[in-house]
């Protein structure tokens, strides 16, 4: 039998593999991908602001928040706790920023972390690689306004999902993430290797949730 690879035709998964990586291509080349966004809660103004390019005294800013929110729950995880690595990760190339501060004072209130990425060798997601809200500015709101604004990105760059990796015992995320209805509810991905890897589910600390952006 004469296969479509003996033709020398591409497979289909080949060619969603290069549309993949062509629309990876050209969203990781988008500059302008959210004006600022202003929020008001009870009586306290926001700004949201989305970057990719962070002064090193925001860095620092943002991963002392990442740190003081999470650093319990990496050093319990199986992962640990590698300051180093972590940071890294923020200073990768292709990282960008959701930076929410409050008006008329330069505090940090939250932050996202992400990155438009590959998953599974078909799928261009926008990965939420961390989305941290100060603990004096929790339940608010700021957490499901990022979220949003996250959708409304990854919809402009042409993402399928917007993805996420969450601790098992981080409960208070997972119900946020979860039990929500509307834009944020999220469900365990097929890949999830806490659902896929049947040889030992139990294994993993983690969950990977997603969400496809209509
Ligand atoms: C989890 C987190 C991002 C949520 O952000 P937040 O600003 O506190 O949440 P919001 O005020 O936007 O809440 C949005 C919705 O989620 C619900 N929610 C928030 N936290 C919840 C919780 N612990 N349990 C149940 N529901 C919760 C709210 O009731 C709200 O529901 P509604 O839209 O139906 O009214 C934030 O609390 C946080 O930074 N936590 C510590 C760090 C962390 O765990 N990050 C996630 C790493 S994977």
């Amino acid at each position: 039998m004469v296969t479509s690879k003996a033709k020398g035709k591409p497979s289909a998964s080949a060619i969603k593999r290069l549309l993949t990586s062509k629309k990876l291509t050209t969203a990781n080349q988008l500059n302008s991908l959210l004006e600022d966004q202003k929020l008001e809660v009870e009586g306290h103004q926001y700004t949201l602001r989305c970057t990719r390019d962070l002064a090193p005294t925001t860095l620092d800013r943002v991963f002392d928040l990442f740190k003081e929110n999470m650093r319990e729950m990496y050093e319990r995880s199986k992962w640990g706790y590698n300051e180093t690595k972590l940071k890294n990760e923020y200073r990768d190339k292709d990282s960008r920023f959701l930076i929410v501060t409050e008006d008329g004072n330069d505090n940090l209130c939250g932050f996202c972390h992400f990155q438009f990425v590959e998953e599974d060798e078909h799928r261009a997601v926008a990965y939420c690689l961390d989305i941290q809200i100060s603990k004096s500015s929790q339940g608010r709101g700021l957490g499901r306004w990022i979220l949003e604004k996250l959708f409304e990105i990854g919809k402009k760059a042409e993402m399928e999902a917007v993805m996420l990796t969450c601790f098992k015992f981080n409960e208070p995320a997972l119900r946020f993430y979860r039990d929500r209805q509307g834009l944020s509810r999220f469900e365990t991905d097929e890949n999830c290797p806490s659902v896929c890897d049947s040889s030992a589910p139990l294994s993993y600390d983690y969950v990977i949730l997603s969400k496809k952006i209509q």
